[in-house]
C-alpha cells in the first residue's frame, strides 16, 4: 500500500510518543524518516523504524538521555550522545556546527555514543538551508571487506555533501559501499534479488542473494577508490571522534547491541570565503555548464525527482513492513487505523 508523507510522520511520532520519546525528539526522527522515503532512500526510511523500536525496547536507544559536550573550541566540538536517538544527536551536532560556522567560517562537530541516524543527507541539508556547505560522514558496523579480503571490517560509511545554489538542490548522499546495507535488508524483506557486482558471500564468491550477502560482505563502490575513501571515513568517524572503528563498531544494524559508531559533521560558510551571491551564482553557472553537456543529472536531481513522485503518488510500504508496523502499533495500543483511514 501507499501512504502519504503526513501519514508516515504521524505514525512515527505517535508510536515514538507511546515509547516515552519527547515531542521534539519524535518530530526530528519523523522528519528524517519521511525525508528518506520522499527522496527515494527507502532503505533508510520507515523500513528502519522496527529496528529503532527494537533499540528502544532493548535499551540501546535511551529516549531520556541528555547529550553532553566532551570538548569544545570556537570552531569544533565533540559530543557524547549518551545513546540518545542518533537522529537527534546528529541534528544537534549540525546545529552546533552551523552556529560555529556563522562565527568562524567553519564548524566541525564529532559525535560518539550515538545511534543509527537514518540518511546522512538530512543533516547536510540543514547547512544548505542556512546558505552553508554541509558535510556529514559516519561509520557503521562492519559490512565491507577491504579489497583483497573477504571478511567485513569496514562499515558502509555514508558521506553526504550539500551545497547551496539558487537554481538547484545540490547534494550527494550515499554509502561508500556498492550498496547501502539497508538495500540488502529491504531486498531480503521483499524476497527480491540484489544486483550483480554488489556483494560477496562468506566464501568471497559473488552473490545476488541478499541473505548470503548479509552473511558475507558488501563490495566497496568504485573498486579501490571506494575502499580507500571508506577506510578514511572509518578513521574520521572513529578514532578522531572517540568512537569505535573496524570490528569494534556495533549497534548500527543490530539494535540489541550498544551502538559504538561515530559521526563527523561540518558546516562551511561560503560568505567567509567569498561573497555568498557570487558563490551561489558560480554554482548555478557550473550546473548550467554540466547540464548543457548532454542529458545529465547533477547530484541531488534524483532526490528532487523522487520527492515530486512520492508527494504525488505516496510512499510505498510493502506487506511485510506493514505487518511489522501493525504489530508494533497493536502492542502499544496505538490506533493506526485512525491515521490510515484519513
Ligand atoms: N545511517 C547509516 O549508517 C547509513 C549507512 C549507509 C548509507 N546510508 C544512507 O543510505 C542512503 C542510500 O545510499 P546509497 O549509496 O544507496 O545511495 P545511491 O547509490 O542511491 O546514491 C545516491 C546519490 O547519488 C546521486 N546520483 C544518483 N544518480 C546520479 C546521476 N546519474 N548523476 C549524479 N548523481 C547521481 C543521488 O543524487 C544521490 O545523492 C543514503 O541516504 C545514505 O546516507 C546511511
Amino acid at each position: 500500500m501507499n501512504i502519504t508523507a503526513e501519514q508516515e510522520r504521524l505514525i512515527v511520532i505517535g508510536i515514538l510518543k507511546k515509547m516515552n520519546v519527547s515531542d521534539d525528539d519524535a518530530s526530528i526522527v519523523a522528519d528524517v524518516t519521511v525525508d528518506a522515503d520522499l527522496k527515494g532512500f527507502s532503505s533508510h526510511g520507515i523500513g528502519r523504524f522496527p529496528q529503532y523500536i527494537k533499540g528502544l525496547k532493548a535499551g540501546t536507544i535511551d529516549p531520556e538521555a541528555e547529550i553532553s559536550i566532551d570538548n569544545e573550541t570556537v570552531s569544533m566540538a565533540l559530543l557524547n550522545g549518551n545513546h540518545k536517538f542518533g537522529h537527534v544527536v546528529t541534528y544537534t551536532a549540525m546545529e552546533i556546527a552551523i552556529e560555529k560556522a556563522k562565527e568562524t567560517g567553519m564548524g566541525v562537530v564529532g559525535v560518539h555514543n550515538s545511534n543509527h541516524f537514518g540518511v546522512a543527507g538530512y543533516y547536510s541539508d540543514m547547512a544548505i538551508m542556512q546558505d552553508m556547505v554541509g558535510i556529514v560522514v559516519a561509520n557503521t558496523e562492519p559490512a565491507v571487506a577491504p579489497i583483497g579480503g573477504k571478511e567485513p571490517i569496514i562499515g558502509t560509511n555514508p558521506i553526504a555533501i550539500g551545497i547551496p545554489s539558487n537554481s538547484h538542490y545540490v547534494s550527494v548522499d550515499m554509502a561508500t559501499s556498492a550498496s547501502a546495507r539497508g538495500k540488502l535488508l529491504e531486498a531480503k524483506r521483499k524476497g527480491e534479488k540484489i544486483p550483480e557486482n554488489v556483494a560477496l558471500d562468506v566464501d568471497g564468491n559473488p552473490t545476488i542473494d541478499p541473505e548470503a550477502a548479509l552473511k558475507g560482505s558488501i563490495l566497496p563502490f568504485g573498486a579501490h577508490k571506494g575502499y580507500a575513501l571508506s577506510f578514511m571515513i572509518e578513521i574520521l568517524a572513529g578514532p578522531l571522534v572517540r568512537a569505535a572503528f573496524g570490528r569494534q563498531v556495533t549497534g548500527t544494524a543490530n539494535p540489541e547491541k550498544m551502538c559504538t559508531k561515530g559521526d563527523l559533521v561540518m558546516a562551511l560558510d561560503p560568505s567567509k570565503f567569498s561573497n555568498i551571491d557570487t558563490f551561489k551564482g558560480e554554482v548555478d553557472d557550473f550546473i548550467s555548464e554540466v547540464k548543457s553537456s548532454g542529458n545529465v543529472f547533477i547530484p541531488g536531481d534524483m532526490e528532487v525527482r523522487n520527492i515530486k513522485d512520492r508527494k504525488e503518488n505516496g510512499i510505498a510500504i510493502d506487506n511485510q513492513l506493514m505487518e511489522e508496523i501493525v504489530e508494533i502499533a497493536n502492542e502499544l495500543s496505538f490506533d493506526l487505523d485512525k491515521i490510515l483511514d484519513n
